[in-house]
């Protein structure tokens, strides 16, 4: 497949809670965030082949202050400090996208708050696989 989907709420949660309060999510409900630093979001991806792989978590955040989040791929920095912004209301979602390496088999992703208000409500990473990036032979 292009992509496999990975729920938040099937993922391993440190300090938040698997909510469905809010219209608009994919699976069975999303992650609230406990609003202090440091709550995650931790996935387990395996793929096939090593590669650099489009990141894409699907969010929301009802507020108007950025939630941001340090995205991390088995314990070394991917994309520190990752914008979550204000996407409106709390059933309006968005996606980021961040690239990351990952190996060959299992691989950890963790997304972290890293402020306060905790991270966004978040609903699914989506693991896309690397686009060909070989030129074509002429
Ligand atoms: C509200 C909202 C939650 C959200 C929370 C927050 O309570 O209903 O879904 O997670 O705010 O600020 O984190």
């Amino acid at each position: 497949p292009a992509f496999t989907d990975y729920q938040a709420e099937s993922a391993t949660i440190s300090q938040g809670l698997v909510e469905s309060n809010h219209a608009g999510y994919t699976g069975t409900g999303f992650v609230n965030y406990d609003n202090v630093t440091g709550s995650y979001v931790q996935f387990t991806v395996s793929v096939t082949a090593a590669g650099n792989y489009p990141l894409t978590l699907r969010y929301a955040n009802g507020t108007t202050i950025d939630r941001p989040m340090d995205i991390t791929v088995n314990g070394s920095p991917a994309a520190p400090g990752l914008s979550f912004p204000g996407t409106g209301a709390w059933p309006t979602w968005a996606e980021k996208t961040v690239t990351a390496s990952l190996t060959a088999g299992a691989n950890t992703i963790r997304a972290a708050a890293t402020t306060v208000n905790g991270g966004p409500n978040l609903d699914r990473l989506r693991v896309t696989a690397p686009s060909d990036s070989q030129p074509p032979t002429a």
